[in-house]
């Protein structure tokens, strides 16, 4: 009984944990993207913290900002946006955390100067990301992440081109629009570049099968024969093992196997001849060790 609670309790706590880091798993998870091309793996982990880049992708300010003409956009990758500073001020934030927070609740947002106000329209968010290539035939260039968000009276969306740089982050000031209301934009990071394993060097190649062809039958030989032995035949201990004495030899005769090669092959190269060296008597091979 008491166990029995012990496990149902257990078992509650790991699905309450589960639920509680499924949400944070899956933003994460949104910004990996793997890809096989020509037998290798590209496995882009753009939110992965490095040594340089603790923050990944992720801006370290909480959100990218970019002015082109009277636009602003702001936006983060695979997170929401976070604002301790400059936080935009603009009409109709719905959809991205209202008046009192507004950018707070979305990943991307555009604020366009309207007749002397600002106003604001998401166009990103994080719960909805799609990664593919920018180039489909070198998947080393980068990826673009593309954010979606659904309006009631439009569908909007932003595509961040990143471009693979191993030596340093490069934010564009370009923003270029298509659509009624589909955004793209980009920028240079080391994130942006794919791990790449080759994949010529996985499963087992002919070798590793036929190894395992000969001892799966050997290992189920070996398993099946010592139960036998143990439940059957009462034999306990190492000699549960059946044919322990032709293992225990199998040592002492490839050792007196060499030596009489070496020596047949020593009195090949003496009389030029061979196979004339005695024949050992198979005796030998059980006489004790005596070197
Ligand atoms: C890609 O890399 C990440 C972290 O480096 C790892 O967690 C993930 O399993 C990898 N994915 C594949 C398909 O190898
Ligand atoms: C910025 O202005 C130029 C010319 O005035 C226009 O061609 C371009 O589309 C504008 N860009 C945006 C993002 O509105
Ligand atoms: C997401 O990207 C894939 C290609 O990588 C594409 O086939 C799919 O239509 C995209 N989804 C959306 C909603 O655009
Ligand atoms: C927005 O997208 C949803 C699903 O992708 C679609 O059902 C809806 O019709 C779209 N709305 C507009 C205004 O295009």
């Amino acid at each position: 009984m008491c166990m029995g609670d012990g496990l149902v309790a257990r078992v509650l706590r790991c699905s309450l944990l589960l639920l509680c880091v499924e949400p944070l798993l899956a933003l994460r998870r949104g910004c990996e993207f793997s890809i096989t091309h020509s037998n290798s793996l590209y496995n882009f982990s753009l939110a992965a913290p490095s040594r340089k880049y603790p923050h990944g992708v992720m801006s370290e300010d909480g959100f990218y900002k970019i002015a082109v003409n009277e636009s602003l956009l702001l936006y983060q990758l695979c997170d929401q946006m976070i604002f301790n500073h400059d936080q935009p001020r603009c009409l109709n934030c719905q959809g991205c955390g209202g008046p009192l927070h507004c950018g707070m609740q979305c990943s991307a947002l555009v604020s366009e100067n309207i007749g002397g106000y600002f106003v604001c329209t998401t166009i990103g968010q994080a719960s909805n990301v799609n990664i593919s290539l920018i180039d489909r035939s070198n998947p080393e260039k980068g990826v673009i992440v593309k954010m979606f968000s659904i309006g009631p009276k439009e569908n909007c969306s932003l595509s961040v081109s990143v471009f693979c740089d191993s030596t340093k982050v490069q934010v564009y000031n370009s923003l270029t629009m298509s659509g009624s209301c589909d955004y793209a934009t980009k920028l240079r990071h080391p994130c942006g570049c794919a791990k790449v394993t080759s994949r010529h060097r996985k499963g087992l190649g002919w070798f590793g099968t036929l190894l395992i062809i000969v001892l799966c039958p050997f290992g189920g030989y070996l398993f099946i024969g010592t139960i036998y032995r143990y439940f059957f035949l009462k034999i306990h201990g190492a000699q549960a093992i059946p044919n322990l004495g032709f293992w225990c030899s199998l040592p002492q005769r490839a050792r007196t196997l060499l030596r009489s090669l070496v020596r047949r092959l020593q009195g090949f190269s003496r009389d030029g001849r061979g196979s004339y060296a005695p024949v050992r008597d198979d005796r030998d091979f059980y006489r004790p060790a005596s070197y």
